[in-house]
């Protein structure tokens, strides 16, 4: 039985014929199967002899399938690869590559936690009390209009600015407190290069005992000094927001090779008007965690589009968003 088996495994010529000797032999109706069933009949003192005969046989018709079964694959391998040069290089990949607004916040975000800003969030669809109320803007304000913000029929609306996560982080958190919230905001404008009706802002919070209009320009000055390079001029301008006395708009002069140095306006900042503090007190029921006359905190919010336009010289917001492989790519 095993010199018939292993002359038919030697002869087989692809893993079929090898797949028909193996049950003829090893099968359920395989001949070695059949001898193996007979070791019943055996007489005992034989048994020992026989089932050592019966398994040197087994063993190595086992080793003869599994030599010839490697044999075949190695062939098959062998041809397969044919004409094919194995030490040609690749062809090339294409890579993806961060989105540009996404380099620039992961930026702005690791700069200002270096400082202890903490992510927060906020929903996108807010109610008027955390966009505005709150944020002492009274009802007759321009920004309330229809014509410039989403509203839902429910009364709720697209947040204009990300400043309502400063109202619900002030709900839910103690001074101090030190956060920025990177996320979208809507305004209903008019498309153009410089407007769409979805954009990003990054606001910053903190909240403490003795916040000073020093450390907001201390703070801002470093982070767009780290942001745009170290001979980056930073100016305060006076302006106006409900929301922060006395208020600011940022302007910033790069000094970049290639583009003229102007001032370009890039943020928002001042000090939160103290009836943002009290409307979050009456909404939190201050339950005397802290004494909400000791303290004082400052805000911003900026644009991170703009901050993109800018640094890379980029004339056309909607570039931002047409996901065109030949813009995109510049940024990897
Ligand atoms: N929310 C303001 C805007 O969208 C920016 C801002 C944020 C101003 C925080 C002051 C403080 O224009």
């Amino acid at each position: 039985i095993q010199a018939e088996a292993l002359a038919r495994i030697e002869a087989a010529t692809d893993t079929r014929s090898l797949e028909d000797a193996r049950v003829a032999v090893l099968g359920k109706k395989g001949t070695l199967t059949e001898v193996s069933a007979g070791m019943r009949d055996v007489p005992k003192e034989e048994k020992a002899a026989v089932g050592a005969l019966l398994n040197t046989a087994r063993n190595a018709i086992t080793a003869a399938l599994e030599g010839k079964q490697q044999g075949l694959q190695d062939a098959a391998d062998k041809k397969s690869l044919e004409g094919i040069d194995v030490t040609l290089p690749s062809r090339a990949l294409h890579h993806g590559s961060l989105h540009p607004l996404t380099i620039l916040r992961h930026q702005a975000i690791s700069i200002l936690r270096r400082m202890g800003f903490a992510l927060a969030e906020g929903p996108e669809i807010e109610d008027e009390f955390h966009c505005f109320d709150a944020l002492n803007t009274p009802a007759d304000h321009p920004a309330r209009n229809e014509k410039d913000t989403f509203y839902f029929d429910s009364g709720k609306l697209l947040r204009t600015h990300t400043s309502s996560v400063q109202v619900r982080t002030m709900e839910s958190q103690v001074p101090p407190v030190r956060i920025i919230a990177p996320g979208s905001a809507y305004r209903r404008d008019e498309i153009d290069a410089t407007h769409l009706s979805v954009f990003n802002q990054l606001e910053g919070l903190y909240v403490d005992k003795d916040v000073s209009l020093g450390d907001l320009k201390g703070t801002l000055e470093y982070f767009f000094q780290e942001m745009f390079g170290s001979e980056t001029e930073v100016r305060f301008r006076p302006h106006f927001f409900p929301f922060t006395e006395p208020s600011f708009e940022i302007d910033v002069k790069l000094h970049v090779k290639g583009q003229d140095p102007r001032w370009i306006e890039v943020a928002g900042c001042g000090m939160v008007d103290p009836a943002v503090f009290e409307a979050i007190n009456a909404s939190r029921k201050n339950d005397g965690a802290y004494d909400p006359a000791k303290v004082t905190g400052f805000a911003f919010g900026m644009g991170l589009d703009r901050l993109a336009m800018i640094r890379w010289g980029i004339k056309d917001i909607r570039l931002l968003i047409e996901n065109d492989a030949r813009f995109l790519k510049q940024f990897a």
